[in-house]
């Protein structure tokens, strides 16, 4: 099972195949998320520390919300492996 470390909070093994905002829910630290998830307020954004190859790759959708290549919207990015992020959400 991967293991997602949604800082400061220590890493916790997740069910792949999930989003990042449903695994922070899951975990008890939710990411922001004004619009269901479906890639519209940029409330759920996070930086990517490390296991960026261990998302699904960048939606159409998410793009025009990054600032960087770091960024993710956790609403779109799947978990499939490790990953350390930090929430930065957009304003
Ligand atoms: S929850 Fe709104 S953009 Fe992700």
């Amino acid at each position: 099972m991967p293991l997602v470390t949604l800082q400061p909070h220590p890493a916790q093994s997740v069910t792949a195949g999930l989003s990042l905002l449903d695994v922070s829910e899951d975990l008890g630290h939710p990411l922001e998320s004004d619009c269901g998830g479906v890639a519209a307020c940029n409330a759920c954004r996070v930086r990517v520390i490390s296991g960026a190859q261990n998302l699904s790759p960048r939606s159409a959708e998410e793009v025009p919300f990054l600032d960087d290549e770091q960024q993710r919207l956790g609403c779109q990015a799947i978990v499939l492996g490790h990953v350390v992020v930090r929430p930065e959400p957009g304003l």
